[in-house]
């Protein structure tokens, strides 16, 4: 039987990732908060409530994330906690930001921290929210503060988690807030947290010499369902232009592309240090004349594919291969700074886990200078629209009692990171299935 142990290097960062308003609870100051108690925004019509109660005891997280043996974790500041009015800082909620990311430090567990991930105080959105003409200084402005209180303990900033789902959510697709159907709004909105993440990115290194930062971007795979009819093609190719590469162009390359606009971006190119990838899944695409509003594109998943809970999407590991060979071409770390699944019963993580981290091992022996992977998530959270009908925890959360059960993920995921390998052992125990995908001959 062909046996091969798949190792990564020592200094391989093993994490996992998490979004403020997603478990601190109780963050009544921003505009999800305001969304959560509208009828008929979010599933069930559920609320974040209590969350994860991070906010008084993230502590008893990083004692798992601890005790599974991660090196890494990515957590994020709440802006309209810092910043409760316009220039009001909450010296207290620093404080807290503080304690946590010492007691990482304590634990072994180097923090990556994000300045913005969907989350906008209360009276910013009353403003216009990113549409506001000082957005960039606002912003910036904050950052200034953040960075100045907690830059003791972290130089891995993330500034803004993917503008591309923020935009499109709220302003395009519009199940997040402020529930609009524009993309001409939503692509403003986008120009304008790309110019913030420069502007941040500017303020962060003139504040700290030994800074690192990068921004979290999603990416999500775009193909034809007929591969070679020009049309489906090119529904696919306008797709993955709007969707992932505009991002990419604009603060790396300097250039605003269609459909978000075209002419130079100068002052955001090469604005950073590394590049995040969140990576979930893709889409199937097929022209229709018909949909307009869609960009001339229906999406769809291949037939042959195995779906995710809730109908997350395709599970298609080999998306992380393709994208992390993509971003290659920038020649700058790479951190996966999100990756997972919605699964409550844990039948397919253990699966996806495993052909996820093999992917990302086949990158790196083509020289892909990936550094890092942060798991989304530890502890089932708040799902945004979808509230807590998508467990992606790999500790299942009693919402009621705030009693957090391991899943079997967990225990593969430790034994990951603890040996930094993927070996046949934990194939055999894990996904024995999956030999002869991963192991064939
Ligand atoms: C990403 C978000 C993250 C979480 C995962 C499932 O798009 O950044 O907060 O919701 O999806």
């Amino acid at each position: 039987m062909p046996n091969a142990t798949f190792h990564f290097p020592p200094d391989f960062l093993w994490g996992v990732a998490t979004a403020p308003h997603q478990v601190e609870g109780n963050n009544t100051n921003n505009q999800w908060w305001a969304w959560e108690q509208q009828e008929g925004r979010i599933a069930e019509g559920h609320t974040s409530g209590l969350a994860c109660d991070w906010w008084e005891h993230a502590e008893v997280d990083f004692d798992q994330a601890a005790a599974m043996g991660l090196n890494a974790l990515r957590l994020g500041v709440e802006w309209s906690r810092v910043e409760v009015a316009p220039g009001q800082i909450d010296t207290a909620a620093l404080d807290r930001y503080c304690e946590m990311l010492q007691g990482l430090r304590e634990r072994g567990i180097e923090p990556m921290v994000t300045l913005h991930h969907f989350s906008d105080p209360l009276w910013l959105t009353e403003q216009g929210g990113w549409l506001h003409p000082n957005v960039v200084a606002l912003f910036t402005r904050y950052v200034e503060q953040v960075v100045r209180a907690l830059g003791e303990f972290t130089t891995l900033w993330c500034t803004i988690n993917e503008p591309n789902v923020y935009t499109y959510g709220g302003y395009i697709g519009g199940m997040f807030p402020p529930g609009q159907n524009d993309s001409r709004v939503g692509f403003a909105v986008l120009r304008n947290m790309l110019r913030a993440h420069a502007a941040a990115y500017n303020r962060i290194h003139r504040l700290q010499e030994d800074a690192r930062v990068g921004l979290a971007h999603n990416m999500r795979f775009f193909d034809p369902v007929r591969p070679r009819h020009p049309l489906d093609w090119l529904a696919a190719w306008v797709r993955d232009l709007g969707f992932n590469q505009t991002t990419i162009k604009a603060v790396w390359d300097g250039w605003w592309v269609p459909p978000v606009a075209l002419g130079p971006a100068f002052p955001l190119r090469r604005t950073l240090d590394w590049f995040g990838l969140n990576y979930y899944t893709r889409d199937l695409v097929q022209f229709d004349h018909q949909a307009k509003g869609d960009f001339f594109a229906q999406s769809s998943h291949d037939p042959e594919a195995e779906i995710l809970d809730g109908d997350y999407g395709e599970l298609y590991p080999k998306g992380m291969f393709r994208a992390l060979k993509q971003l290659a071409r920038m020649n700058i770390p790479i951190y996966v700074t999100e990756n997972g699944i919605p699964d409550s019963d844990d039948d397919q993580r253990p699966r996806a886990l495993l052909l996820h981290v093999h992917q990302m091992w086949r990158a790196l022996q083509d020289n892909v200078p990936v550094k890092g992977y942060y798991h989304w998530t530890l502890t089932d959270n708040f799902e945004w629209a979808e509230g807590w009908t998508l467990p992606f925890g790999l500790i299942e959360l009693d919402l009621e009692t705030q009693q957090r059960t391991l899943r079997p993920s967990a225990d593969l995921y430790a034994a990951i990171a603890k040996g930094d390998a993927l070996t046949p052992e934990l194939l055999d125990a894990y996904a024995p299935e999956l030999r002869d995908v991963i192991l064939p001959g």
